[in-house]
C-alpha cells in the first residue's frame, strides 16, 4: 500500500509513546521473550516508521527482556522452485551458478516487512546462521536463541523456535494474520504425519558455495495455518487488542505449539 493510503487512512500520527501503552494494554510484559510477526502499514503511519515500532516493542518487554523476529531469507532457495515470482527455466542454472551464499551481516530479509529488516540491522542484535529461516535477537537471551539453527528441519527443536518454546515466550502479531505465525511449523516438525519436503539451499563450503538438500516440513501458502489459529482462538489462548491502527493478537508460544501439533496430527494423521 503506498504510504499516501496509510496516510489518508490515519487519523493522526502514531507516536512510540502511543504505541507502548497499547502493547502494555495488550498485555506485553516487562521481561518477556516476544517473536514478532509485523505489518508497518497496518500500524497506521508512524512517526519514525519501522524504528519507532521496533523502540516502542524494545521499551514495553524492558532491559530483562528479549525480541526476536523473523529474518527469513526464502530467495535462497533453488530457483527452479521459485513461484513468486518464478523465472524463465533457461535462468535457473546461471542463477544457481551465481547466487551468494548466506551472511548474517549482509544477507537481506525478504517478504518479512521494513520492521523486521529495519530490526535484523538494529546495533546489538545476532541472527541465527540458517540459509533461509534465519531469525534475530535482541536483548539477553539472544545470544541463547539464535546460537544454534540446524539446517535441517529449519524452524523445529534444533532451531529458535524451540528455544523460544523452552523460555516459555509469546507470540506477538501486528497486523498480519496466522498465516504468518511461524512458530506453526515448529508444532507440525513435531508431528510424524508433517508435510514434508526437500528444501535446496547455497551453502557456504571452504569458500565455494555449495547446493544441498535438506528435508523440512512444507510451506502452508495459508492452507491449514488459519484454520489452526482460529481454533486456538476459540479455545482463549490470544489476547485481543490495537497497537495503533493495527489488530495485535498475543498468545503464549508454548500453549499455541502444543495445541497446534494436536490439530496437526488429527488433521494430518487422518489423511495418512
Ligand atoms: C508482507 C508484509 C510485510 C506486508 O506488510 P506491509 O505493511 O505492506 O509492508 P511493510 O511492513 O514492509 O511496510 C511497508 C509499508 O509501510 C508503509 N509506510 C511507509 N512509511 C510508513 C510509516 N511512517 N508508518 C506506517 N507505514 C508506513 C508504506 O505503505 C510501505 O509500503 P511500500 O513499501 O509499498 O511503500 C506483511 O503482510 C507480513 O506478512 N508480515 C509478516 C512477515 C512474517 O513475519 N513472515 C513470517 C512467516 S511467512
Amino acid at each position: 500500500m503506498p504510504e499516501s493510503d496509510v496516510i489518508e487512512r490515519t487519523k493522526e500520527p502514531i507516536t512510540k509513546v502511543r504505541l507502548v501503552r497499547d502493547l502494555r494494554t495488550l498485555g506485553v510484559s516487562p521481561g518477556d521473550v516476544l517473536l514478532t510477526h509485523s505489518s508497518l502499514s497496518a500500524v497506521g503511519w508512524v512517526v519514525g516508521g519501522a524504528r519507532a515500532v521496533i523502540d516502542a516493542l524494545v521499551e514495553a518487554i524492558g532491559e530483562h527482556g528479549t525480541l526476536v523476529m523473523p529474518a527469513f531469507s526464502g530467495d535462497l532457495s533453488d530457483p527452479a522452485e521459485w513461484r513468486n515470482p518464478p523465472v524463465p527455466a533457461h535462468w535457473v542454472q546461471p542463477i544457481r551458478e551465481a547466487m551468494p551464499a548466506f551472511d548474517p551481516g549482509r544477507t537481506p530479509t525478504r517478504d518479512m516487512g521494513q520492521i523486521a529488516e529495519t530490526f535484523r540491522k538494529w546495533p546489538g542484535v545476532r541472527r541465527s546462521t540458517h540459509p533461509m529461516s534465519s531469525m534475530a535477537a535482541l536483548g539477553p537471551r539472544a545470544a541463547t536463541i539464535t546460537a544454534r539453527h540446524d539446517i535441517a528441519y529449519s524452524l523445529g527443536d534444533g532451531s529458535p523456535m524451540g528455544w523460544i518454546y523452552e523460555l516459555d515466550g509469546r507470540v506477538l502479531l501486528i497486523g498480519v494474520g496466522h498465516d504468518r505465525n511461524s512458530s506453526l511449523h515448529l508444532a507440525e516438525t513435531r508431528c510424524p504425519h508433517r508435510r514434508e519436503i526437500t528444501r535446496r539451499m547455497p551453502i557456504e563450503q571452504e569458500g565455494k558455495v555449495v547446493w544441498q538438500s535438506h528435508p523440512d516440513v512444507d510451506d502452508d501458502e495459508g492452507h491449514l495455518f488459519p484454520q489452526i489459529g482460529e481454533a486456538f482462538e476459540n479455545s482463549g489462548g490470544v489476547t485481543f487488542g490495537k497497537i495503533g491502527h493495527a489488530e495485535g493478537r498475543l498468545m503464549r508460544q508454548r500453549s499455541l505449539v502444543d495445541f497446534a501439533a494436536d490439530w496437526f496430527e488429527s488433521a494430518l494423521g487422518d489423511h495418512a
